[in-house]
C-alpha cells in the first residue's frame, strides 16, 4: 500500500471547492419528513415548551404551515393528533372525522402534491396512554390489531398517502396490509416503525402529543436499547408482513442499526431523529454550548451517511433553509 509521503490525505482538504466536490453525503430538503402536531380548536399555534420552535397547530392553521413547508422544498409531513377526548380503546384513532383525519384532508387540500404520512398508533387516543388495549394491566397485542387496522383504513380514506404503524404490536403490519387491501387501498404504502426502541429520547414528544403512559412504561412492546440483532429480526418480519419501507427510531443512538438494516435488506430505510435528540441540541444551543446550525447539519448528515433514505426530523424547516433547494 502506498503511504506517506506519496499519500497525503490533506491534499483534498486544502480547498473549499475541492472539499465540496469529494463530499460523499449531501443533504437535500427532499430527504426530510416534517412531523406536525394537530390540536383541536381554531386559530391555535401553541408553542411546545420542551421543543423550542415547534408548535401544536389547529387544523385551520395547518394550511399555512404546509404551504410554507412546500415552499421550502420539503416533500412530506407526518401527522400526530391530539384528540379532545380520550378513551380506553382509543376510538379517536379511527373516527372518520377524527383530528388526524381532518388534518389529512386539510393538508391535501392546501398542498395536494405534499406527501402526507400518518402515524398509526393508539397512545395519543387512549386514556391510559399505552399503544394498545389494556387488559388487567397488560397490553393486549391481538385485541389491538383490529383497531390499528381500522385506524389505518380511516387515514387512507381521509387521503393519507402513506401509513406508518408505530405501536410495536406483533402482526400490526400484516393486519394493516390486509385491512388496506380489503378496503381498496392496495396501493397505499406502509412505512413500518420496525425497530422502535424503548427510549428516554421520546420525553419531549409525550409532552407535545400529550400521551405519556399513565402507568408503567413501554418496555413490554418497544425494544431493549441493547439489542441490534433483534432489531434486524423486527425489520425482516415487518418486510415479510408487507412493509414497503422500514424505520429505525430513535436515530442517533441507533445508527448502527440503520447501517446494518440498510446493508442486510437494501430497502428504503427511514430514521426518526426524535424529540429528545432535537431538544438536546436546542437546549445546548440556547446556553451557547454549541453552534446550533453546525450541530444540526452534522447530525442530519450522519443519519444519511449511516444509510437513511428518509429522515423524520423536527429540524426539517430550518435545515432546508440552510442547505437551500
Ligand atoms: C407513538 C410515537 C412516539 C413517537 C412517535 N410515535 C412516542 C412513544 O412511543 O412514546 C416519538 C417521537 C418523538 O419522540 O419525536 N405513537
Amino acid at each position: 500500500m502506498t503511504t506517506f509521503p506519496a499519500v497525503r490525505m490533506r491534499r483534498l482538504r486544502g480547498h473549499l471547492r475541492l472539499r465540496e466536490m469529494v463530499r460523499e453525503t449531501r443533504l437535500t430538503p427532499s430527504d426530510f419528513v416534517m412531523p406536525l402536531f394537530i390540536r383541536p380548536g381554531r386559530g391555535q399555534r401553541k408553542p411546545i415548551g420542551s421543543m423550542p420552535g415547534q408548535f401544536q397547530v389547529s387544523v385551520d392553521r395547518l394550511k399555512e404551515e404546509v404551504k410554507e413547508l412546500r415552499a421550502r422544498g420539503i416533500p412530506a409531513i407526518i401527522l400526530f393528533g391530539i384528540p379532545s377526548r380520550k378513551d380506553a380503546r382509543g376510538s379517536g384513532a379511527w373516527a372518520p372525522n377524527g383530528i388526524v383525519q381532518q388534518a389529512v384532508k386539510a393538508a391535501k387540500d392546501a398542498a395536494p402534491e405534499l406527501l402526507v404520512v400518518t402515524d398509526v398508533c393508539l397512545c395519543e387516543y387512549t386514556d391510559h396512554g399505552h399503544c394498545g388495549v389494556v387488559d388487567d394491566g397488560q397490553i393486549d397485542n391481538d385485541r389491538t390489531l383490529p383497531i390499528l387496522e381500522r385506524a389505518a383504513v380511516s387515514h387512507a380514506r381521509a387521503g393519507a398517502d402513506v401509513v406508518a404503524p408505530s405501536g410495536m404490536m406483533d402482526g400490526a403490519v400484516g393486519a394493516i396490509r390486509r385491512g388496506l387491501d380489503g378496503a381498496g387501498f392496495r396501493e397505499t404504502p406502509i412505512l413500518a416503525y420496525a425497530a422502535k426502541f424503548a427510549s428516554a429520547f421520546y420525553g419531549p414528544f409525550r409532552d407535545a402529543a400529550e400521551s405519556p403512559p399513565r402507568f408503567g412504561d413501554r418496555s413490554s412492546y418497544q425494544m431493549d436499547p441493547a439489542n441490534a440483532d433483534e432489531a434486524l429480526r423486527e425489520i425482516e418480519l415487518d418486510l415479510a408482513e408487507g412493509a414497503d419501507m422500514v424505520m429505525v427510531k430513535p436515530a442517533l443512538p441507533y445508527l448502527d442499526v440503520v447501517r446494518r438494516g440498510k446493508e442486510r435488506f437494501g430497502v428504503p430505510m427511514a430514521a426518526y431523529n426524535v424529540s429528545g435528540e432535537y431538544a438536546m441540541i436546542k437546549a445546548a444551543a440556547e446556553r451557547g454550548w454549541l453552534d446550533e446550525k453546525k450541530a444540526i447539519l452534522e447530525v442530519l448528515t450522519a443519519i444519511k451517511r449511516a444509510g437513511a433514505d428518509l429522515i423524520l426530523t423536527y429540524h426539517a424547516r430550518e435545515a432546508s433553509e440552510w442547505i437551500g433547494r
